[in-house]
């Protein structure tokens, strides 16, 4: 599948480093990703319910959070047939660093959440297509899972984008290219953690 929107939308792509440590350590990468996923469908919902009249949001959101806890499920099916028990991880400090500049209470931070929920979705999107050729070697079934969480992802990403844009009274250029900035600054930048959107492995 053709994912150039999400490369053009990024500004960097996941360091080598990165790859090969997710290679390396699989089980941390499954119970990160199937926490992430709840993660993505708890955030979708708390957005529902802190704009209940916001109609396309309501409609797009909706439709996304049954789908992050759609492949919650299957991800916990593919550790289930793997032996790997699902277990508390920290999060890592991808979400809460890109979440810091956003004032709550201002009129745009919910623009500002929309666009950092497009561009969660790219960079899954991103490492998913990343991770599906490098995982192939060792476990084809995984790697085939990642190519079809594709589509969805991407997805995913064009929707929180739309949902920015429709709802800003100005144009987020802008704010997407600070986003951008921020977002690449954490992948490229060293991490003292491993996880699905961790930087690189210090
Ligand atoms: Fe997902
Ligand atoms: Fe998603």
């Amino acid at each position: 599948m053709d994912i150039s929107p999400v490369h053009d939308f990024l500004k960097c792509q996941t360091p080598d480093a990165w790859l090969q440590h997710a290679v390396n350590d699989l089980p941390t990468l499954m119970i990160d990703h199937a926490r992430c996923e709840k993660k993505a469908a708890s955030t979708a919902l708390s957005l529902m319910f802190k704009f209940p009249e916001r109609q396309s949001l309501l409609h797009k959101l909706s439709r996304l959070a049954r789908e992050e806890l759609r492949h919650f499920e299957q991800v916990f099916e593919l550790m289930r047939e793997r032996n790997i028990e699902y277990q508390h991880l920290s999060a890592s400090r991808y979400a809460a660093k890109l979440r810091e500049p956003v004032k709550l209470g201002e009129e745009r931070a919910l623009i500002d959440v929309l666009i950092i929920g497009a561009y969660i979705e790219a960079r899954s999107c991103e490492r998913f297509a990343a991770l599906a050729p490098v995982i192939e070697p060792i476990d084809p079934i995984l790697a085939k899972y990642y190519r079809f969480l594709l589509k969805s992802e991407s997805r995913h990403f064009l929707d929180y984008l739309a949902l920015a844009r429709e709802y800003s009274k100005e144009p987020i250029e802008e704010r997407v290219e600070f986003f951008g900035e921020l977002e690449a600054e954490l992948i490229e930048s060293p991490d003292t953690v491993f996880r699905f959107h961790s930087g690189v492995p210090a």
